[in-house]
């Protein structure tokens, strides 16, 4: 006797997995040089460029080495660069004045990359905490991070930096009000363009250790940053977050870290539609970097694969410290 159902199974999903060509057809998360931002580490000097020993690959650059490094982000297609100062002790202190400081090295290395590759977007980093003797992203007073008077001085701190050429500004400094009040001053002062991408939701995490290394903050850090940053648990609050900074005039949002804030990005990302960006952080570029070094992973298969899952999450982009590695092998 014939069976009833002739073929079994009906739908054999493997079908859509036989061939590269059909596999190609079907591919939904396509990972391309444009979704990259890439964060470098600025210091001072000249012709410097000297590795950041917790995260193998990643250098701190003095100003000549970053144009060089923008010049080459270019040429791979990455649309943009997020530059972090490696603040020396002696330029740290508790008023963080050197944060709006013109001619400070964020500022200056914004304007050298501008001149050099004007298309190449600049983006900076809003937060005190590289200026800080206390390694805090707010003004300390008497044991607490004070919200108000550190919004005062991350106005003053964004504005230096789109008077530099900054394109996109970046607060990461989780203060309340901060995206407002720095719009509406960009607005007063004629910056009517300057993009807002506020890290919206950013946890208190561990995997930023090797990122205050690098920046020179281990050392200044006093304490935890539990009563700005979110707690890990927490995915409620992140969407509240989100939707308060894009009503005060944020353009675009950000989740960090990445990896393991996988569902804060999908969320986000269905419930405003707006651009959305992962930061797969330093602690996640080690993990991976500490691992390849070792011979236990595939470095090049792990990095595509970790940054192919921001976008099946929903995110636009993805800040990477692998950005031009990973630009370089997608541009064959
Ligand atoms: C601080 C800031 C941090 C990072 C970006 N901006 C660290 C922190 O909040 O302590 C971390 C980035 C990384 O780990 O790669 N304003």
């Amino acid at each position: 006797m014939k069976p009833v159902i002739a073929a079994f199974p009906a739908t054999r999903l493997r079908r859509l997995r036989r061939s590269p060509a059909i596999r190609a057809l079907v591919m939904q998360s396509v990972l391309a040089p444009q979704d990259f931002i890439w964060p470098v580490f600025v210091r001072e000097g000249e012709g410097v460029v000297e590795p950041v020993v917790s995260m193998p690959g990643v250098n701190r650059l003095s100003v000549d080495k970053v144009v060089e490094a923008a010049r080459e982000a270019y040429a791979l297609g990455i649309p943009a660069m997020c530059l972090f100062p490696y603040t020396e002790p002696a330029k740290r202190s508790e008023c963080c004045s050197e944060a709006w400081n013109p001619d400070n090295l964020s500022n200056r290395a914004t304007r050298a990359i501008k001149d050099a590759v004007p298309e190449l977007a600049v983006m900076t980093d809003v937060a005190l905490d590289p200026y800080s003797s206390t390694g805090h992203d707010g003004f300390v007073r008497e044991g607490e991070i004070v919200n108000d008077e550190t919004v005062e001085a991350l106005v003053k701190q964004a504005l230096s930096q789109a008077r530099a050429g900054a394109d996109i500004i970046g607060p990461s400094d989780m203060m309340d009000g901060r995206i407002g009040a720095i719009r509406s001053e960009l607005e007063r002062e004629g910056f009517h363009n300057v993009l807002l991408l506020s890290y919206a939701a950013k946890y208190a995490s561990a995997f930023y250790g090797p990122f205050r290394d690098a920046v020179g903050a281990s050392g200044a850090l006093k304490g935890d940053k539990f009563t700005y940053q979110m707690q890990p648990g927490n995915s409620d609050e992140a969407m509240r977050l989100i939707e308060r900074d894009l009503a005060e005039g944020a353009d675009m949002i950000m989740v960090k870290p990445g990896m393991p804030y996988l569902d804060i990005c999908r969320r986000a990302k269905d419930m405003f539609g707006a651009p959305t960006f992962a930061y797969q952080v330093s602690g996640e570029y080690a993990m991976i970097a500490g691992a390849v070094e070792r011979g236990w992973l595939d470095g090049d298969k792990v990095m595509l694969e970790s940054l192919t899952a921001f976008k099946r999450a929903g995110c636009d982009g993805v800040l990477s410290y692998f950005a031009p590695a990973a630009a370089r092998l997608l541009n064959g």
